[in-house]
């Protein structure tokens, strides 16, 4: 943090013919007011196509904070109660974020058709590159949850010096085992997908205390219009491969 408060970028933007001073300060009060409103974008991958949003202005030579989502979220839904804490204020105004949403997941997303091969949380990772190309962003700070921390472990694996922090939420590196695969399937037989994923993001106390925090994700995720869409990220969730690494082993 001490490092944050002594850095003070401050860049000459050169005036448009005309322009005073005043009127640039203006284009560019406006355009910083743009981009902390979230612009959303979408990229062509080769497993299709990805939209993110990005928040605030790009600070040179600093990573982005780039976010991944859990599943049954999505951006929105996963990030931005943490983002518009007090605390996170600080972080907010010297970092951009790119909030990256799993395909199918952005707000208004159409249904896949039938089908339609979802990709891996192997691929999704595979997808990051061509955000951060887009973009020209050489590095990132990852933060991810459940379904999100595996993707962004993944990334970091496979492009680690393009990674310059991770915070994982929830993550579980592991592929199910057959006890899992066997319990997953049972309670398959009687319980929904919303009550699935809802079992896979709070506890089971949390469930039971069925506080306004839970009604208000069970509704959301219950009448969410691309739960077919959802379920196919639940199904890549759930076919994960073990990520291999150990907190405190030899792969670090
Ligand atoms: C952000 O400022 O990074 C943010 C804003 C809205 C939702 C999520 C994140």
């Amino acid at each position: 943090m001490a490092e944050l408060q002594e850095v003070q970028i401050t860049e000459e933007k050169p005036l448009l013919p005309g322009q005073t001073p005043e009127a640039a300060k203006e284009a560019e009060l406006a355009a910083r007011i743009l981009l902390d409103q979230g612009q959303t974008h979408s990229v062509e991958t080769p497993y299709g196509s990805v939209t993110f949003t990005v928040y605030g202005t790009p600070k040179p030579k600093r990573p982005a904070i780039l976010t991944y989502h859990d599943v049954g979220l999505n951006y929105k839904s996963c990030f931005q109660p943490l983002f518009q804490f007090e605390d996170m204020q600080e972080i907010i105004q010297n970092f951009v974020r790119v909030h990256v949403d799993a395909p199918g997941m952005e707000e208004g997303a159409p249904v896949f058709p039938l089908g339609y091969q979802y990709p891996s949380l192997d691929q999704l990772a595979d997808m990051i590159p061509c955000v951060l190309q887009y973009l020209n962003f050489s590095t990132i700070i990852g933060v991810g949850v459940g379904a999100g921390a595996y993707i962004l472990a993944r990334y970091a694996l496979n492009h680690p010096d393009t990674v310059e922090g991770l915070v994982l939420i929830n993550i579980d590196p592991n592929a199910k085992g057959w006890m899992d695969w066997a319990a997953h399937k049972l309670t398959g037989l009687t319980s929904s997908i919303p009550e699935m994923i809802l079992g896979h993001l709070f506890s089971q106390e949390e469930l039971s205390g069925n506080s306004e925090l839970i009604q208000k994700y069970r509704n959301i995720i219950t009448h969410a219009p691309n739960l077919d869409n959802i379920e196919l990220y639940w199904n890549s969730y759930n076919n994960r491969r073990d990520l291999n690494f150990e907190r405190g082993g030899d792969i670090t």
